[in-house]
């Protein structure tokens, strides 16, 4: 009898890799697709891997297993309470709860980011964009992460406390400190403890004092401002939020939800434009097109090369569920502690799925809505990121912007490597850029549509 029958009729966890769990660890922090695509081709879509921190894990890669996964009841599954994010981002954080409690919050965090609203963010994020850019320098290489680092945190901070302000320019300068540290210690359990002020966990926790300060002055400014019922930004929905016993929702949770919203919202935002430019950049048709679009007010391609770029660089590889009750999958009884990943890093390239898939080609995504469960950047069921159409707006708006204002200069050299950055996988060297300044017209129209 093959292993795999073995496992299924022992109630085991389907086979996987065997080497020890330091080298598994090892390789999925490093090769992490190599490693994966030779389990796959080894063990099949559904297999397991052991990685230090994560406990056993199960990694599927097939659309119908995701498919599975994602509409397991919520009580079956878990997202938030097992993820290591919950550490970072706080107990009440929309990451780090599940079942009813989640239900309730992501109904509240819902109504600003869903599609109908981008057309007035949309401006702001232009305008956020185009500063920016005016500063690159004209012909000279320079790693494009940071910039747009802070073109996203500056959208997403507009969004979540509507206006600008010192203590909005003041959150600007802390949250990457803290987003670098804690991405440094989510998955190093062994790191988190206090062994000195100078510890790195002393250090974050103590970032973390600091930026709930400012949030409860913020919180306490908007409680204050009479009119705050006409307000549509985030930090004045959570404050007039009630829950069912009609009670406010209390600072600790205003400020895990304010945090969740800046870390979720920028830094997988800024990687995956970073690596828009690196992929562009190496695909001069590509960019010719592009070009092209923009200068006549199109956006078809530019969707579609968005699209192609989450699926062809995910900078979250896997979304997590954490299984609570027996769950049956692919034909295995997974039982209650087992981790689900569903890996977008194998499904993306699975050749049965996107032809090529190791072509960079926006073309698949010409006039296509990408399948529920074999495109899955942004994970899926009850999970799917609230964040998706502001990241697409945004996304769409700074390339736009990028290549109405200066001329994208193409490059000849090597793919940047994939390098893991504690929660996302960037452009190993940053995602290098080169612009020639010159602020080209758009027509008429298409920055007024902004
Ligand atoms: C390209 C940009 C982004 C990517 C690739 C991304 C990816 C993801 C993924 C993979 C998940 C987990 C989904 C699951 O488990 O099924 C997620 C959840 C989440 N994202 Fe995003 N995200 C992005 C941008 C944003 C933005 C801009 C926001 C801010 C509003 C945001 C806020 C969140 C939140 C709050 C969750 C938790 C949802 C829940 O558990 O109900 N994300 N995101």
């Amino acid at each position: 009898m093959s292993a795999t029958a073995r496992a299924r009729r022992s109630g085991e966890l389907p086979p996987g890799p065997r080497m020890p769990i330091g080298l598994q660890t090892l390789a999925m922090r490093t090769r992490q697709r190599p490693f994966l695509e030779r389990a796959r081709r080894r063990y099949g879509s559904i297999f397991s891997a052991e990685v230090v921190g994560l406990g056993k894990t199960v990694i599927v890669s097939d659309p119908e297993l995701i498919k599975q996964t994602f509409r397991a009841d919520p009580d079956v599954l878990h997202a938030g309470t097992g993820s290591p994010l919950r550490v970072m981002l706080g107990d009440h954080s929309l990451l780090g709860i599940d079942e009813d409690e989640h239900m309730r919050q992501r109904k509240l965090l819902l109504p600003p980011f869903k599609g109908q609203r981008m057309q007035q963010y949309e401006s702001v994020v232009a305008e956020i964009a185009a500063e920016e850019i005016s500063h690159w320098p004209d012909g000279t290489e320079l790693a494009s992460d940071k910039p747009m680092q802070r073109i996203t945190l500056r959208a997403i901070l507009r969004a979540v406390f509507g206006a600008e302000g010192e203590r909005l320019h003041t959150l600007e300068a802390m949250i990457p400190r803290w987003t670098a540290l804690g991405s440094r210690l989510v998955l190093a359990p062994w790191l988190q403890r206090s062994l000195g002020s100078r510890s790195p966990w002393s250090r974050f926790l103590a970032l973390r004092g600091q930026l709930d300060a400012i949030f409860d002055e913020l919180i306490a400014v908007a409680k204050a401002d009479p009119e705050l019922n006409q307000r549509t930004d985030v930090l004045a929905l959570l404050v007039q939020a009630r829950h069912e016993d009609d009670t406010p929702m209390s600072n600790a949770e205003i400020r895990d939800e304010l945090v969740t919203l800046l870390a979720a919202g920028h830094e997988t935002t800024a990687h995956t434009l970073a690596w828009a430019i690196e992929r562009i950049r190496r695909h001069p048709a590509v960019l010719a097109r592009l070009v092209q679009e923009a200068a006549e007010g199109g956006k078809a391609y530019r969707e579609a090369t968005i699209r192609e770029v989450q699926r062809s660089r995910p900078v979250i590889a896997f979304a997590g569920r954490v299984v609570r009750k027996p769950f049956e999958l692919g034909g295995y009884q997974l039982q209650p502690h087992t981790r689900v990943l569903l890996a977008a890093c194998l499904t993306h390239y699975d050749p049965a799925l996107f032809a090529h898939p190791d072509r960079f080609d926006p073309d698949r995504f010409m006039g296509v809505v990408p399948d529920t469960y074999s495109w899955i950047p942004f994970g899926g069921g009850i999970r799917r990121c609230i964040g998706a159409s502001f990241a697409h707006m945004e996304m769409d708006v700074v390339l736009r912007v990028l290549l109405q204002r200066a001329e994208l200069m193409p490059t000849s050299a090597p793919d940047e490597p994939w390098a893991f950055r504690g929660v996302v996988w960037a452009p190993g060297d940053g995602g290098r850029v080169a612009v020639r300044q010159h602020v080209r017209q758009p027509p008429e129209g298409v920055l007024a549509a902004a």
